[in-house]
C-alpha cells in the first residue's frame, strides 16, 4: 500500500476585462497576425486596478473547493506559486488563507516563474505521501501584467493575469502504475541560464519591482528541447510510456513550443489541452486553469493518464504524471 495525492477539485478564476491582440495594433510595431501565427494566442485577460494575485486566486480556490465538496477548514495548508506576489511579504497563500476564513494548517509561496504550479505540486506530493498533509490547496496565481514594459513588443504581448487552483487529497493506491493520483515527477533547474528571462528588479537590488526582460529565441530552444525530455523522465519514474498517455496539459507559452513537444512525444494534438488562445501565457497558473477548463468540460475521464510540464525563468523546467 503507498499513499498517493488525488486530484479531488479544480478551479480557475480569470479578470472581466479581456484583451485582444488589436488591442496592441495602435501602442506599439505588432500586429494580430504576428501575435497569432508566432503564438498561438489571440487575446488574455487583464486584472482590474486594485485586483491583485490574492484576489484572483481566492476566486479560484473557492472554486477549487467547492468543486471537491469541502470547507476551508478541512484543509491542512495552502502551497500558492507565483512571481507576482501582492507584497515582498506576506506570502500570498497566507492572504488566501485569510481569505478563505481558513484558521488551521499552513501557508507558503513557491517560486519558480512559469514552471511554479509543477514545482509546488510535486510538493504537496511530497508532503502527502510523507503523511505530513492529507488535503492540500495548491494554486497557481498571477498577475503579469503588472511586470511588462509597454514599450517591448517581444514580451508584454505574450502574458495575461489569471489563477487556477486545485485540491489534493492523500488516498490509499497499491504503488502501482494503475493507481489514481500523482505517478511521478521531474524538477530541474540551471541557473546559469537566469539572464534569458529575468525581471531587472527587486527588493534587494533596485527596490523596485522591474520588469520582465526576455531572449524569447534562446528560451523558445530550451523550451523545446527540455519539455519533451522532463516528461519522458516523469513517464519512465511512473513505468508508463509515452503511448500510455490520454492527456497532455503543458504550459501555455507559445502554440509552437507545445506542436513541438507533442510531436517529440508522438502525441496527437486532439490529446492536448489547449488555452494559449484565450489565456495568453500566465506564468504560474497557466497548468491549473488549464486542468479546471478541460475538468470542466468533462474531457478527462476515471483512469486517464495526464502529464504536465513547464518551463520559466530560472531557467527552472519539470512535469507531473498523474493518473485522474
Ligand atoms: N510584433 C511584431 N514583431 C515582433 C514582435 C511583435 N509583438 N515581437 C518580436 N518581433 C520581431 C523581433 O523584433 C524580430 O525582428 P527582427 O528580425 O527585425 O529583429 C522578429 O520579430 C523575430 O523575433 P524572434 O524573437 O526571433 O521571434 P520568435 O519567432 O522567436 O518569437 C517569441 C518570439 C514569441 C517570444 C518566442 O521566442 C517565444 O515564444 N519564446 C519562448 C517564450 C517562453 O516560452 N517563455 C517561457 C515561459 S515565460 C516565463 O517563465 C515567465
Amino acid at each position: 500500500m503507498s499513499r498517493r495525492a488525488v486530484i479531488i477539485g479544480t478551479g480557475h478564476y480569470l479578470p472581466d476585462q479581456v484583451i485582444d491582440n488589436s488591442w496592441f495594433e495602435d501602442k506599439l510595431d505588432t500586429t494580430d497576425e504576428w501575435i497569432r501565427s508566432r503564438t498561438g494566442i489571440e487575446r488574455r485577460h487583464f486584472a482590474a486596478e486594485g485586483q491583485n494575485t490574492s484576489d484572483l486566486a481566492i476566486r479560484a480556490a473557492r472554486a477549487a473547493l467547492d468543486k471537491a465538496g469541502l470547507q476551508p477548514d478541512d484543509l491542512d495548508g495552502i502551497i500558492l506559486a507565483t512571481s507576482t506576489p501582492d507584497f515582498t511579504f506576506p506570502a500570498v497563500a497566507t492572504m488566501v488563507q485569510a481569505g478563505l476564513g481558513m484558521t488551521r494548517g499552513f501557508a507558503f509561496d513557491v517560486q519558480a516563474v512559469c514552471a511554479g504550479f509543477v514545482f509546488a505540486l510535486a510538493n504537496a506530493d511530497a508532503m502527502i505521501r510523507a503523511g505530513q498533509a492529507s488535503r492540500l490547496l495548491v494554486i497557481g496565481a498571477e498577475t503579469f501584467s503588472r511586470i511588462m514594459d509597454w514599450t517591448d513588443r517581444g514580451t508584454c504581448v505574450l502574458f495575461g493575469d489569471g489563477a487556477g487552483a486545485v485540491v489534493v487529497e492523500a488516498q490509499q493506491g497499491s504503488g502501482e502504475s494503475t493507481d489514481r493520483g500523482i505517478l511521478s515527477s521531474d524538477l530541474n533547474s540551471d541557473g546559469q541560464y537566469r539572464e534569458l528571462l529575468h525581471v531587472d528588479g527587486g527588493v534587494s537590488s533596485t527596490g523596485t519591482a522591474g520588469h520582465l526582460r526576455m531572449q524569447g529565441n534562446l528560451v523558445f530552444r530550451h523550451a523545446v528541447e527540455k519539455l519533451a525530455r522532463t516528461a519522458h523522465t516523469a513517464l519512465d519514474r511512473a513505468g508508463l510510456q509515452p503511448g500510455d498517455v490520454d492527456w497532455l496539459v503543458p504550459h501555455q507559452a507559445n502554440m509552437r513550443i507545445i506542436a513541438a513537444t507533442a510531436q517529440k512525444m508522438q502525441l496527437p494534438l486532439e490529446k492536448v489541452v489547449l488555452t494559449v488562445a484565450d489565456h495568453g501565457n500566465t506564468s504560474a497558473a497557466s497548468i491549473p486553469l488549464a486542468l479546471s477548463v478541460a475538468d470542466g468540460e468533462g474531457r478527462f475521464k476515471p483512469g486517464d493518464v495526464i502529464v504536465t510540464e513547464a518551463i520559466g525563468g530560472g531557467l527552472s523546467w519539470g512535469s507531473v504524471v498523474l493518473r485522474w
